[in-house]
């Protein structure tokens, strides 16, 4: 497995971006125009609070970052800009990402109702346009919630073995950096699909990334539990 990744790893990587692109593309051209659109309508709704904001933005950027520096070992260049890069914002990636764990916690428990969003697959490959059970995070929220943390908390543990590792001859070295590398990869095409989902194929929801509110009928349509999630105190 380690010599396959050290052979393969430029083309794991584009694999790692090319692959979500394109399937996201043919679900953009097959279902999207199907999709509910919510454009117009009056962002009432207060769906994420500065603080929530501001974390899902650190978040993103130093993803971004380490992505971008991690990048350039990918491709075997030497850049100590690139390994300063990577040092710093895989630390405030992790920490930004613990402190979206500690935030975001209550939502992401997974209630009954999630099976039937599941069973549906959030009518993400059908014309259907009943609404699906979901409280403030449909499951498939949920899951990718629970994705992105289980693998922050993977990239720290792999991270500071790395460090240790560093100027010594430790037999596990490559086979925890074949690990980092492949958790890295996945997490770029699970981004892709996050991004094109909550960006491109549920119009509407782009501007909650800036002022953090929603239409009324957006809540209604794609979180109709959240309400009275809310009223029961599962929810904030
Ligand atoms: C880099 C560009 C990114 C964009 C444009 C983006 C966009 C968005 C949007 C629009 C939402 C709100 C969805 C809603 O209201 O239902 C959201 C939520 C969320 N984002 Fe991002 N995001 C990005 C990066 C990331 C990264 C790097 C992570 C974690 C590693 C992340 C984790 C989450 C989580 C856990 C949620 C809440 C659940 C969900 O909507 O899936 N995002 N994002």
């Amino acid at each position: 497995m380690t010599n396959f990744y050290f052979s393969y790893k430029t083309f794991i990587f584009y694999c790692a971006f090319l692959i979500p692109i394109i399937i996201c593309g043919i679900h953009f051209f097959t279902f999207r125009s199907k999709r509910q659109h919510f454009k117009s309508a009056l962002r009432t709704v207060v769906r994420f609070n500065l603080k929530e904001r501001i974390f899902h933005f650190i978040r993103s950027l130093s993803f971004i970052l380490v992505v971008v520096s991690g990048l350039f070992f990918v491709s075997n260049q030497e850049s100590i800009a690139a390994s300063i890069l990577h040092g710093i914002n895989g630390w405030v990636f992790v920490l930004i990402s613990f402190a979206t764990i500690y935030i975001w916690i209550k939502d992401a428990i997974f209630y009954d109702y999630d099976k039937q969003w599941l069973r549906h697959m959030g009518n993400y490959f059908n014309k259907e346009h009943t609404p699906l059970p979901s409280g403030k995070f449909n499951a498939g929220q949920k899951i990718f919630f629970w994705l992105t943390s289980l693998l922050s908390i993977f990239f720290m543990i792999t991270g500071i073995l790395l460090i240790r590792a560093q100027g010594e001859q430790y037999y596990w070295f490559e086979i925890v950096l074949t690990f980092h590398g492949i958790a890295a990869a996945l997490t770029v095409s699970l981004i892709i699909g996050h991004i094109y989902l909550s960006l491109m194929a549920n119009p509407g929801t782009f501007h909650v990334l800036f002022d953090g509110k929603v239409s009324k009928e957006w809540a209604l349509y794609h979180h109709p539990n959240w309400k009275t999630d809310v009223k029961k105190n599962k929810h904030r």
